[in-house]
């Protein structure tokens, strides 16, 4: 019998991606997201083996739902990967606290949810696995990106004790860090930066910083990577606590563990060109 596997966002990108590369690999997918129509193209994928099913990580019912189609054809959980994600770019002195709430609603308490759903099945089946996608961002914080920074740290933080609290259980949790990856996402977060362009403090920096932000996704690498990141997460016999991808995007979060902060921040200005916009000032 195949394992199965319930992902949330699989509508798109990552999520869409991992749907149809763990199905290959013979997972039964529960692919999971707002958007049925977007979910209902998975349909004939993946050999057959992905089942689209409409669910909100922010809404407790629409969770209950899914979960209860899930059981209700028999099937035990082996696998949780939590997916879903939104981002608010701007400088925090103007993100709205309804901006700071809305990206913590999905990308933390939704996670939360979700895996509080499940854990109960997991527990009582005394294995299981669950892969929680963070970021890179989790680790290194660019300007203006703080509250999407601030929600992948949590995600950090709390896999590391969910981690150790589950380890009895037979249940182990990975965090699969992405760095930048094509997909819709990084047009989504550039046009929250185009707001701030012509604000009257933040608005040369952040044009700055969307010059070189912009850049980032259209050349960076397909979401399959981070699929088989996440296919290693859920087969692999002790799974890494932590996996990058791509995995040649190590060696920033090695820089980020090792050089003092201030090394960084200069190394990251260098990179996003806002070192130009500090000597600019000071002249
Ligand atoms: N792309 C990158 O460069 C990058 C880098 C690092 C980390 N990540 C992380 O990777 C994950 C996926 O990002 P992506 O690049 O694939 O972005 P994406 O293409 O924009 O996909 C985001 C997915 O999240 C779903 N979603 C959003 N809110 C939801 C909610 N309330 N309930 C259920 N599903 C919800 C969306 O589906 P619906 O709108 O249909 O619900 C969509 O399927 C996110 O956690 C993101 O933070 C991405």
């Amino acid at each position: 019998m195949h394992q199965s596997v319930l992902i949330t966002g699989a509508s798109s990108g990552i999520g869409e991606a991992t749907a149809i590369h763990l199905a290959h690999k013979g997972f039964r997918v529960f692919a999971t997201a707002r958007r049925e129509e977007k979910l209902k193209n998975l349909s004939g994928l993946g050999g057959g083996r992905i089942t689209p099913i409409e669910m909100d990580v922010t809404d407790e019912s629409s969770i209950e739902k899914a979960l209860k189609k899930i059981a209700d054809e028999g099937v035990t959980l082996y696998g949780l990967v939590n997916n879903a994600g939104v981002s608010a770019m701007g400088p925090l002195e103007r993100l709205s606290q309804t901006e700071w709430r809305g990206v913590f609603e999905t990308n933390v308490f939704g996670l939360v949810a979700v895996t509080q759903a499940l854990l109960p099945q997991m527990r009582e089946a005394g294995r299981g696995r669950i892969v929680n996608i963070g970021s890179l961002t989790g680790r290194i914080a660019s300007p203006f990106q703080s509250a999407y920074a601030a929600t992948k740290h949590a995600v950090e933080g709390l896999s590391d004790s969910l981690r150790r609290e589950l380890k009895p259980h037979g249940i182990k949790v990975s965090v699969v860090r992405p760095g930048a990856i094509n997909t819709p996402f990084g047009h989504f977060e550039q046009e929250m930066l185009t707001h701030y362009e012509t604000d009257d403090v933040y608005g040369e920096q952040v044009k700055i910083f969307k010059a070189w932000f912009e850049k980032q996704h259209p050349s960076a690498p397909p979401p399959i990577v981070v699929a088989e990141a996440v296919h290693e997460a859920l087969t692999a016999e002790r799974p890494q606590s932590r996996y990058t991808a791509p995995k040649s995007m190590t060696y920033a979060i090695a820089l980020r563990n090792f050089l003092p902060s201030g090394a960084t921040d200069r190394i990251l200005e260098r990179i996003n060109g806002l070192d130009s916009f500090k000597k600019s000032r000071r002249n």
